[in-house]
């Protein structure tokens, strides 16, 4: 399968039965997992990383893998850069071939925020790739950053945002946060709603991890067509390489190989299904 752009995914306006899965990795295995799922379950899929992340996996070195195993998936694949804050890393993923990078200028002023994602909005679509903004601001924190507290994005500022930056994809606040969360969270349905009513633009969801499953069919009835997801599959992980530990203390490099592998798989497909992707583009 061709690398697609995300926005080649996503259900269109007036459909509000599904949502496309984008799921944050940080090696070749948890890739790997990923398109497994996608596969299995004949769904489309979204693989990104967060700038913040990078760190422990550099965009020069993971962003070929995740191109490759894109082309390599049986189901159309997005190769997506997550958080972008930077020109630097912005223009480094469009040049690996990334199909679309979101710019987070949420920690800006709405005017500065406008302009920078303009910026970017410019030099993405200069060489073919979408953007995606955040207006508003997602709680808890991504990557290495500190956490911040939510601000519900006003239906006003998506509007103006939306329209004068052109982006792609709208990345909105509507109460959730990044990482797991202490205190179930209260999920403002009505402004969603509202935003969809408003703004033309696909709009996305962020801090997937430890919404419940009505949660998740909420929002994707309130029009949200792209739901990300990263904390679940990096503890899904963990936890699997917790269990070869315990059952076997002779376990070998390559069982921690396949526990990264499954560890993502289980969580993909499990939120693949929540999100209506089941057999979406079986024949
Ligand atoms: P979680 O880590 O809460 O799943 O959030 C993922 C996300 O929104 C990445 O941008």
């Amino acid at each position: 399968m061709p690398l697609v752009k995300m926005t080649e995914l996503f259900a269109a306006r007036e459909n509000n039965s599904f949502a496309v899965g984008a799921f944050n990795v940080s090696n070749m295995e948890m890739a790997m997992g990923a398109i497994k799922a996608a596969e299995e379950l004949n769904a489309p899929l979204i693989l990104q990383i967060a700038e913040g992340r990078l760190k422990y996996s550099p965009l020069d070195l993971l962003g070929v893998v995740m191109i490759a195993a894109a082309k390599k998936c049986k189901m159309p694949t997005a190769v997506h850069l997550d958080h972008g804050s930077t020109l630097e890393t912005i223009k480094l993923a469009l040049s690996l071939g990334f199909t679309s990078v979101m710019f987070d200028g949420s920690k800006y002023p709405l005017e500065e925020n406008i302009r920078r994602t303009r910026e970017v909005v410019k030099i993405a679509h200069a060489q073919g790739a979408a953007v995606e903004a955040e207006i508003g601001r997602v709680g808890g924190a991504e990557g290495d950053y500190k956490a911040v507290d939510v601000l519900v994005t006003s239906v006003d500022e998506a509007k103006k945002f939306a329209e004068e930056t052109g982006v792609d994809a709208l990345a909105v606040a509507i109460g959730t946060a990044h990482g797991n969360y202490t205190v179930q969270p209260k999920l403002r349905i009505d402004r969603l709603k509202e935003i969809f009513d408003a703004v033309k633009t696909p709009l996305v969801l962020h801090g997937g991890t430890g919404l419940t499953e009505d949660d998740f069919k909420n929002c994707i009835a309130g029009g949200i067509k792209k739901i990300n997801i990263a904390t679940a599959s990096y503890d899904n992980s963990a936890r699997k390489i917790r269990e070869v530990c315990a059952e076997n203390p002779n376990a070998k490099f390559f069982d921690f190989s396949d526990a990264i592998v499954q560890g993502t798989f289980e969580n993909v497909k499990k939120h693949m299904k929540i999100f209506g992707l089941e057999n979406l583009l079986a024949q």
